[in-house]
């Protein structure tokens, strides 16, 4: 089987819909966050206000070189940024969960863990600017994916449904 790569906005679902498409297919799952995370011993957020975006951009660049030359049979969940690394489509189908900026603001809001979402995750400290980051990428999203799935107000095991069919269609 062929890799999959989730990629969308961050708290559009990826991690979600990743845990449900595990349960009812032969994928394995890994998380681009999580192994950076385990190779620093150390939180994202820890690792923005102590070395800085550029310092996490380039290990999520060393993430991505080792997804391609050593990860198969497996669906890769990434951070908002990962679809920007130039070997995306080398390591797999590229699948973006798509979705409007306000519902996934409001899917983070009606999460029992909202406070703890938000906190974690440095770029949506500023809605403003988070807006204005999810309008500049939401056009490169679409263009780098293979597959497009509209996950608005549809539960994490719909939308790993449809992307189980649609990955099966496009082989
Ligand atoms: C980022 C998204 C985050 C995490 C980091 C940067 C981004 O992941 O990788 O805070 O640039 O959009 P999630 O999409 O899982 O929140």
């Amino acid at each position: 089987m062929k890799n999959i790569i989730l990629i969308g906005f961050m708290g559009v679902g990826k991690g979600s819909v990743a845990r449900e498409v595990i349960k009812i297919s032969e994928y394995l799952s890994v998380d681009t966050d999580d192994l950076i995370e385990s190779m620093e011993n150390r939180t994202i957020k820890k690792i923005f206000e102590e070395e800085g975006e550029p310092y996490f951009r380039a290990l999520e660049k060393k993430v991505a070189e080792w997804l391609q030359t050593s990860v198969t049979n497996t669906l890769i969940s990434t951070g908002g940024g990962f679809y920007r690394q130039e070997n995306l489509k080398e390591i797999g189908t590229v699948v973006f969960l798509d979705s409007p900026f306000d519902k996934i603001i409001k899917r983070i809001k009606n999460h029992p863990n909202a406070a703890k979402k938000l906190k974690k995750r440095p770029l949506l400290s500023n809605l403003k600017k988070a807006k204005e980051l999810y309008n500049e990428r939401l056009p490169q999203y679409a263009a780098v994916a293979d597959i497009i799935i509209d996950v608005t107000d549809k539960s994490a095991l719909e939308c790993a449904k449809e992307l189980l069919l649609k990955v099966k269609q496009d082989a």
